[in-house]
């Protein structure tokens, strides 16, 4: 069975003192939900402090982007070199590095792979635009993410990936996907895709989240799917009742 998993993306919120004071909130309340991995991906100038204050949890950290290579005269960048000592997760291809930073398939699929190399779990974001989704070419340009961005990817050696289905247009609109409909990209173009990488066994292994909206009030609903094993969550991470509400609506379809 696969473990239902809840990731908080901050995005570029949060200031080392208000990190700390939202997690020193969010643990107490966390620690009490069983049976579902919740993972915190704070900007990088927040790991620091943040894992100082997750140490002796179960929650797990994570950052939000990297560079693929170890290191090197890439002014600005920070390597899975160095995340490695401090988190375990790390968020790439999420759709607003794609559209403000240029990220595409081919350095997707370079992160996934350093990612793996130094030990960190890459969640690994897919979803179609409004404009893709509108005509007709979702179930095209998710397998084109999936199938371009996990090319070549090694999972041996119980190296472990997590997808998140995150529809564009529903990404900090309060527009949610139907948790019917984000289950059906899930089963008909997500796995495949996944069997198609890795194998049938493997399709059925890996954890795929679905991201875009997701509230203490909605979250529940899409827990109840099959395909669907948790959620990458934004703008209700950032709120202590909300993310625990989330995490344990998770918890109790695990
Ligand atoms: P949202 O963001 O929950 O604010 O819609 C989700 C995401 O971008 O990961």
């Amino acid at each position: 069975m696969r473990k239902p998993l809840v990731a908080g993306n901050w995005k570029m919120f949060m200031t080392v003192a208000e990190a700390r004071h939202l997690v020193a909130d969010l643990v107490p309340r966390l620690q009490t939900v069983e049976g579902v991995q919740i993972v915190l991906c704070p900007p990088f100038t927040d790991l620091l402090a943040v894992a100082a204050l997750l140490e002796g949890t179960n929650i797990g950290l994570g950052a939000q982007n990297m560079h693929w290579e170890p290191n090197g005269a890439y002014t600005g960048e920070i390597s899975p070199l160095m995340l490695a000592e401090l988190a375990k997760y790390v968020i790439l291809g999420h759709s607003e590095r794609r559209t403000y930073f240029h990220e595409t398939d081919e350095t997707v699929n370079r992160k996934v792979k350093a990612a793996l190399e130094y030990g960190l779990i890459p969640i690994v974001c897919v979803g179609e635009s409004l404009d893709e989704n509108e005509s007709n070419r979702t179930a095209e340009v998710v397998s084109r993410q999936m199938l371009k961005g996990l090319e070549g990817v090694d999972l041996s050696g119980g190296k472990e990936i997590v997808i998140a289905y995150e529809p564009v247009w529903a990404i900090g609109t309060g527009r949610a996907a139907t948790p019917e409909g984000a289950n059906q990209v899930l089963a008909d173009v997500i796995r495949p895709a996944l069997a198609e990488l890795f194998g049938q066994e493997m399709s059925q292994v890996v954890r795929v989240l679905y991201g875009g909206s997701v509230k203490g009030d909605n979250a529940a609903q899409f827990f109840t799917m099959p395909d669907i094993d948790g959620a990458l969550v934004g703008g209700a991470s950032l709120k202590a009742e909300d993310f625990t509400r989330i995490a344990q609506a998770a918890a109790s379809h695990s």
